[in-house]
C-alpha cells in the first residue's frame, strides 16, 4: 500500500518535472514552470519521507535537510543575478561529488554482503562443522536470493559509471566556477583555455586506462576498490582538463554542458538506489541540459564536439592586439539629443546592463522615447550577459513589455533600417570581428549586426574588453560613438535629458 503510494507520488512528481521544463520555455509561462517544479519536488520530498525504515535514518535526513536548506536559503538571498552561472555550477559540483560518494558507498554495501571465507577450527567437532557450514550456506543463500550474477555486474557497471560521471562533473564544475568567478588566480582558471602539448591524447588517454581499469573491475573475482580508486582519481583530473582547455567565450555551453553531466550523474546515482524518480529526474536533466548545449552552440556557431572535447579547435585563434584607430566620444546630454531626433531605436543590452543594473533605468528610457512617438525594441543575443535568459529576466523585472523584446534572428535584418541602437554594456554580442576576421577567437558566432544602423552609441565605463578578451572593431567605425561611465548613471542622465 505505502509502496503503491509512493510510486503514484514519484510518477505525479516526475509529470510535475516535465510540466516544469515545458512551463519554463517561455516568459510568459515561465512563473508557472517554477511552480510545478517547486511542487514537484515537495512531492518527491515527502515520498522519500516514506521510504525512511529507521528513526536515526529520519533524523539524520531532517538535520540535513536544514542544514542544506538554511545554507541554500543564505546563498539564493545573497547571490546577485551576474553571479548566477557560479552558482550553477557550484551546485552541479554538489550532485558530481554525491554521486562519487552514493557510488563508493554502494560498492562497500556490496562488501558488506559478500560472503566470508569460512574458518573451520582443526579441533571442531563434527556438529560444529556442520553448523559452521549451516551458517555459511545460509549466509551465501542471502547474497544469492540479494543479488543474481547479472544484477551484480549490472549494478557494477552502475557504479564504476556513476562515479566516473559523478567526479567528472564534480572536478569540471570546480573549474568552470572558478573561471567565472575569477576567484582563483591560478594559471588553469584562467578565462582562456589552457591548452597543454597532446592535450587531446591526455583525455583519449584518460578514457582508454579508464576502460582497462572497467574491465578489471569487472573481472576480477572480487571487485578490487583499487581500479575504483584510480579510475576516481583520473576522472578528477579528467574534469579539471577537460573544463580549463575550454575557453572563456565557450563557458555558457560548458555550464550547461556540465548541467547535463550532472543530470546523468544523478540518473546512475538513481540506478544505483533503485530510485525510479531521481533516474527519471537525472535523464530530465542531462537530456534538458545536453539539448540547451546544442543549441547554444548553434547560437555561437560553434561545434558542440569540439567545445566538449575541450578547446578542439582553438588551437589556431590568437587574442588580436592591434591598433584600431580612432574612436569618437559622445556625452548623455549628447546622446539624448541624438535620440530625441531618432525616429527607431533599439537597445541592444549585454553584462554590462546587468552589473551595473541598468534595466529600471533603461525601461524608463524606453518609456519616454515611446511616448515622444519613437519606435523602441529590444535585440536580445542568445548568450548575451553570463546565462541562458539573462537579459531577458532583467527585462522582465523592469516590466519592460515582452513583444517589444526579440530574439538576435528575429530582428538582425531591421538594424540597416534603424536610425539609433544603443549598446548597453554589451561588447562580445555585437562585435563585428566574428563576421570580419577568421582568425578571431570568436569567430564565426553570429552576432547583433548593430553596426548597419545609422548610429550607433556604445555604453561602456572604458576601453576594455568583454568576456572572451576581444578586442572589438565596432567602437571605431565611423558611426559608433562611446558613452563612457558607468550604465546606470549615464542612462539616467539620458532620461533626465529627455
Ligand atoms: P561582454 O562581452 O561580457 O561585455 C560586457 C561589457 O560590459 C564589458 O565590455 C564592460 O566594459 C561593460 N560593463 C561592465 N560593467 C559595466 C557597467 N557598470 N556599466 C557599463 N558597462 C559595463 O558582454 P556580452 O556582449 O553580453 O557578451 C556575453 C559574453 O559572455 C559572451 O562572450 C558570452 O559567450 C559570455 N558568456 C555568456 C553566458 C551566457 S549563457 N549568456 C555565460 C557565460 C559567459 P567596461 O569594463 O569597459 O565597462
Amino acid at each position: 500500500m505505502v509502496f503503491g503510494l509512493i510510486h503514484m507520488a514519484y510518477i505525479l512528481a516526475a509529470l510535475l518535472f516535465i510540466l516544469a521544463l515545458a512551463g519554463l520555455s517561455k516568459q510568459e509561462t515561465a512563473k508557472l514552470g517554477a511552480l510545478s517544479g517547486i511542487i514537484g519536488m515537495a512531492i518527491a520530498l515527502v515520498a522519500t519521507f516514506g521510504q525512511v525504515e529507521s528513526s536515526i535514518g529520519f533524523i539524520l535526513i531532517i538535520v540535513a535537510m536544514v542544514v542544506g536548506g538554511a545554507i541554500g536559503v543564505y546563498v539564493a538571498k545573497r547571490v546577485a543575478m551576474t553571479q548566477m552561472p557560479e552558482l550553477i555550477a557550484c551546485l552541479h559540483s554538489f550532485v558530481g561529488l554525491a554521486a562519487v560518494l552514493v557510488g563508493f558507498n554502494s560498492f562497500f554495501e556490496l562488501g558488506a554482503v559478500a560472503p566470508e571465507t569460512v574458518t573451520i577450527p582443526v579441533d571442531a567437532t563434527a556438529a560444529e562443522v556442520a553448523a559452521i557450514l549451516a551458517t555459511a550456506q545460509s549466509a551465501a543463500g542471502q547474497v544469492a536470493h540479494a543479488m543474481s550474477v547479472s544484477e551484480l555486474n549490472t549494478h557494477l557497471v552502475e557504479i564504476f559509471l556513476g562515479i566516473f560521471i559523478g567526479a567528472v562533473t564534480f572536478t569540471g564544475s570546480i573549474v568552470a566556477y572558478g573561471k567565472l568567478n575569477g576567484t582563483f588566480k591560478l594559471r588553469v582558471f584562467k578565462s582562456a583555455p589552457l591548452m597543454l602539448p597532446g592535450g587531446h591524447w591526455l583525455n583519449l588517454a584518460a578514457l582508454v586506462i579508464s576502460l582497462f581499469l572497467l574491465i578489471w573491475f569487472m573481472a576480477a573475482d572480487n571487485p578490487p576498490l583499487t581500479a575504483l580508486v584510480i579510475m576516481t582519481l583520473i576522472a578528477f583530473a579528467f574534469g579539471v582538463h577537460l573544463v580549463a582547455a575550454i575557453g572563456g567565450a565557450d563557458m555558457p555551453v560548458v555550464i550547461s554542458m556540465l548541467n547535463s553531466y550532472s543530470g546523468w550523474a544523478a540518473a546512475a546515482s538513481g540506478f544505483m538506489l533503485s530510485n525510479d524518480l531521481l533516474i527519471v529526474t537525472g535523464a530530465l536533466v542531462g537530456s534538458s541540459g545536453a539539448i540547451l548545449s546544442y543549441i547554444m552552440c548553434k547560437a555561437m556557431n560553434r561545434s558542440f564536439i569540439s567545445v566538449i572535447a575541450g578547446g578542439f579547435g582553438n588551437e589556431g585563434a590568437a587574442v588580436e592586439d592591434e591598433e584600431m584607430g580612432e574612436y569618437r566620444e559622445l556625452q548623455a546630454a549628447e546622446v539624448a539629443d541624438l535620440l530625441k531626433n531618432s525616429s527607431s531605436v533599439i537597445i541592444a543590452p549585454g553584462y554590462g546592463m546587468a552589473v551595473a543594473q541598468a534595466q529600471n533605468a533603461v525601461a524608463q528610457l524606453t518609456e519616454k522615447l515611446k511616448a515622444r512617438g519613437v519606435e523602441v525594441r529590444f535585440a536580445i543575443h542568445p548568450v548575451a550577459g553570463r546565462l541562458p535568459g539573462h537579459m531577458n529576466v532583467l527585462l522582465a523585472e523592469a516590466k519592460v513589455p515582452y513583444d517589444i523584446v526579440l530574439e538576435m534572428d528575429e530582428i538582425n535584418d531591421d538594424f540597416e533600417n534603424t536610425d539609433t541602437v544603443l549598446v548597453i554594456g554589451a561588447n562580445d554580442t555585437v562585435n563585428p570581428a566574428a563576421l570580419e576576421n577568421p582568425n578571431s577567437p570568436i569567430a564565426g558566432m553570429p552576432v547583433l549586426e548593430v553596426w548597419k544602423a545609422r548610429n550607433v552609441v556604445v555604453f561602456k565605463r572604458s576601453m576594455n574588453a568583454g568576456y572572451a578578451g576581444v578586442q572589438n572593431p565596432l567602437f571605431f567605425k565611423e558611426n559608433t560613438s562611446m558613452c563612457f561611465g558607468d550604465a546606470k548613471d549615464t542612462v539616467e542622465k539620458i532620461v533626465a535629458n529627455i
